[in-house]
């Protein structure tokens, strides 16, 4: 399994694995939203990755910029999102994917990463609830909403509600 960054030859294949792995009620709109992302200014810097398994796209993550209302810039990402396909899950591809990403935004200077997403899985790779970043909407399981320090003391003194990409904000998809 390889993983490298995604081109745009491969946008069509990125799609079209969001609405092949996804659940039915969702797949669509998620296949939509991560080439939004890929083309939304809003959304930059951004990282997208692919994992590719003999020439084939089975897995991809996308992360995005985000700001902090009324905290000082800071240089955090929001993960979404982040899909294996069905026939090539559980063989760590989906955690190769967040620790590559995670690793490359440390080294473009990252500070923090958010996630809204299954707590039992995310919290594998390092994400937890209990930080001071609020979503842009009520949750129905606030547990879901979780951050990760990409930097010692990243989001100690953060506070605020958080601005996400244009293609992001929407109610549905949170
Ligand atoms: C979630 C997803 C990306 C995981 O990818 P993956 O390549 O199978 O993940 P990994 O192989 O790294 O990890 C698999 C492990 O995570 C567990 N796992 C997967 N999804 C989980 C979930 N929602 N909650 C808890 N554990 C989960 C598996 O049971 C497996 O456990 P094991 O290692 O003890 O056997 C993949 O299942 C997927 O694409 N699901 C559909 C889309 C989706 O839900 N995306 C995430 C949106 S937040």
């Amino acid at each position: 399994m390889n993983i490298r960054a995604s081109t745009e030859q491969d946008k069509q294949d990125i799609f079209q694995l969001h609405r092949d792995t996804f659940a039915e009620e969702e797949a669509e709109a998620v296949a939509k939203l991560a080439l939004e992302l890929l083309e939304d200014e809003t959304a930059l810097p951004l990282l997208s990755l692919v994992a590719e398994q003999d020439g084939d796209i089975v897995g991809h993550i996308l992360f995005s910029s985000v700001s902090v209302e009324g905290a000082d810039k800071h240089q955090g990402y929001i993960l979404a999102p982040l899909a294996v396909l069905s026939n090539q899950q559980g063989r760590g591809i989906g955690s190769a994917l967040i620790r590559r990403g995670l690793d490359i935004l440390k080294t473009r200077r990252g500070e923090f990463v958010l996630v809204l997403g299954d707590p039992k899985y995310y919290s594998r790779t390092g994400f937890a609830a209990g930080h001071g970043i609020s979503p842009p909407y009520e949750l129905a399981y606030p547990q879901a909403w979780m951050a990760l320090e990409l930097k010692k003391d990243a989001l100690k003194n953060i506070k605020g509600k958080v601005q996400c990409a244009a293609s992001l904000s929407p109610a549905q998809y949170w």
